[in-house]
């Protein structure tokens, strides 16, 4: 007995020993490439705070490149941060494989919003396969069936404005393109029962992405609780749509539809917990970035008297090739609009900055020559605020000019790959940006053709504390109609 225990003793030493040995090796195997390349230029977050604290986030970072260059490191008492500036050294950040660069554990974040079955809360093969359901139902080629609908949308919406009037632009924007959510992803039945509900429950989970929640996800706060109670509300609300579906045999065509009849690789149906949480995360998604993507439009081609007399004139041909009849093709000939929406989403990204954790040591030569290693566990962020302003890659880039875009100059592509990444970029491009253009484009273009607008409030600025960059404050407008 007690040889067996002091064998058993000694094999027990001896797998430790051989585990310190293993652990070293590999610790000095993946830090010996790293010895031959410098880390990035480090500056400590407590030489910051004086700039965040004066000058703003953004200015700061702006200043941090000027100063280091496209490639740096912000270190947080302990976690680095480390920014990646311009498409030069972007590459990685959007292709990187998921083992070597992911979302972290952005699940804390989002599993309040959208529950523990859905993203970034389940394993990188589920997580994939929901995507696809995601990208399969917002593939370009379906949106033709949207048209319609979304254009009916708008119609009735904008027929509730009296002959004239004043209204707050970024208010009325939210509310028809929620409208438009509603009708094309969540379907008819939350449309006769409950927009109103389903409209207040979006903007108690909208505000339950601050900040602070991000820091403190569980923390107790009313505006957590509210998130919580939203959430649950919502998901039952989802759930007993898709119960009555299911049980009646209704079959109807939108984007929940779509979603109930997806099947994993493995043939297993969709649950609702899963359905629920997909079309909660796909509404949100779309809310804060749409509604300030359209909102900063308006502003801008309503304070450009130049790009605003060219979208109408383009509004006024396309209706007259087309008799009237707004459809797929005709949105595709909207190459002003377009413009004009791209531009305004360069100059006011919804989506400021992109993020992510490296799980792996990578190599990064900034644009200036300089090749550096960044070791795993380093947050890697790419600040597209900064990014869609860069003057390398963009003329005059505090200017709106949506001719940037245009034939000949194509600021973007002559760039380089991921030089405008406002819809991401790799990987995880966003798959719903074709229709969020299409939606977009389906709002201007009414208002274009039917109403005189005029901004009445000064030029808005950013509000950076928001979600999706918007507007600070109201945005008066007055309108006529044709
Ligand atoms: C102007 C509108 C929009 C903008 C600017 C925008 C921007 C973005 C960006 C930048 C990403 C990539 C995030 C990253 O790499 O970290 C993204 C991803 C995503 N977006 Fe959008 N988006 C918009 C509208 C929408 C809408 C309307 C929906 C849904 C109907 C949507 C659904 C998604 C989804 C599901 C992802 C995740 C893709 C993935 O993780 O692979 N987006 N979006």
């Amino acid at each position: 007995m007690d040889k067996l225990a002091a064998g058993t003793t000694w094999l027990a030493i001896a797998i430790f020993v051989i585990s310190v040995i293993a652990t070293k090796i590999s610790r000095w195997k993946s830090n010996a490439h790293l010895s031959r390349r410098p880390l990035p230029p480090v500056v400590n977050v407590l030489a910051l705070l004086p700039s965040l604290f004066n000058k703003g986030f953004w200015v700061t970072i702006n200043d941090l490149y000027t100063r280091f260059g496209t490639v740096f490191t912000v270190n947080l008492f302990g976690p680095k941060i480390t920014m990646l500036v311009g498409p030069e050294v972007s590459a990685h950040f959007f292709q990187g494989l998921e083992s070597e660069i992911s979302f972290g554990n952005f699940a804390e974040v989002t599993i309040p919003l959208f529950g523990q079955e859905v993203l970034y809360a389940v394993d990188t093969a589920t997580r994939n396969e929901q995507v696809n359901f995601v990208i399969d139902v917002l593939l370009p080629s379906k949106m033709r069936s949207l048209v319609d609908p979304i254009s009916q949308e708008v119609e009735a919406y904008f027929a509730k404005w009296g002959q004239d009037g004043i209204v707050d632009l970024k208010h009325e924007l939210e509310q028809v393109l929620m409208f438009i959510s509603c009708r094309c992803l969540l379907g008819y039945e939350i449309q006769e029962m409950m927009m109103e509900e389903i409209y207040s429950l979006f903007h108690e989970l909208g505000k339950g992405l601050n900040f602070f929640s991000y820091l403190f996800p569980h923390m107790p706060t009313p505006t957590n609780q509210r998130r919580d109670k939203a959430h649950i509300r919502l998901k039952e609300i989802f759930t007993k749509i898709i119960r009555s579906r299911r049980s009646s045999n209704r079959v109807e065509e939108d984007v929940l539809q779509r979603l109930m009849d997806s099947k994993y690789k493995d043939g297993r149906s969709t649950t609702e917990a899963e359905i629920s949480g997909i079309i909660m995360a796909l509404v949100f998604a779309g809310k804060h970035s749409s509604t300030a993507a359209s909102t900063w439009t308006g502003a801008f081609m309503l304070s450009n008297t130049k790009f605003l007399i060219a979208a109408m004139e383009e509004q006024k041909h396309i209706i007259s090739k087309y008799e009237n009849q707004i459809d797929y093709n005709a949105l595709l000939e909207m190459d002003t609009l377009h413009r004009c929406i791209k531009e305004a989403m360069r100059m006011h990204t919804p989506s400021q900055m992109l993020i992510r954790k490296a799980h792996k040591n990578f190599k990064v030569q900034a644009k200036e020559g300089k090749e550096y290693d960044i070791p795993k566990g380093h947050n890697i962020v790419i600040p597209t605020a900064l990014n869609n302003k860069l003057a390398h890659v963009y003329s005059n880039p505090h200017v709106y000019d949506p001719d940037r875009f245009g034939p000949g100059r194509e600021e973007d592509k002559v760039g380089g790959k991921f030089s405008l990444t406002t819809f991401g970029g790799g990987r995880h491009i966003c798959p719903a940006m074709a229709y969020a253009y299409f939606q977009i484009k389906l709002v201007w273009s009414h208002l274009l053709r039917n109403f005189e607008l005029r901004l009445i409030s000064p030029f808005p600025e950013a509000d950076f504390s928001k979600l999706g960059q918007e507007p600070k404050g109201k945005v008066m407008i007055s309108y006529k109609r044709h």
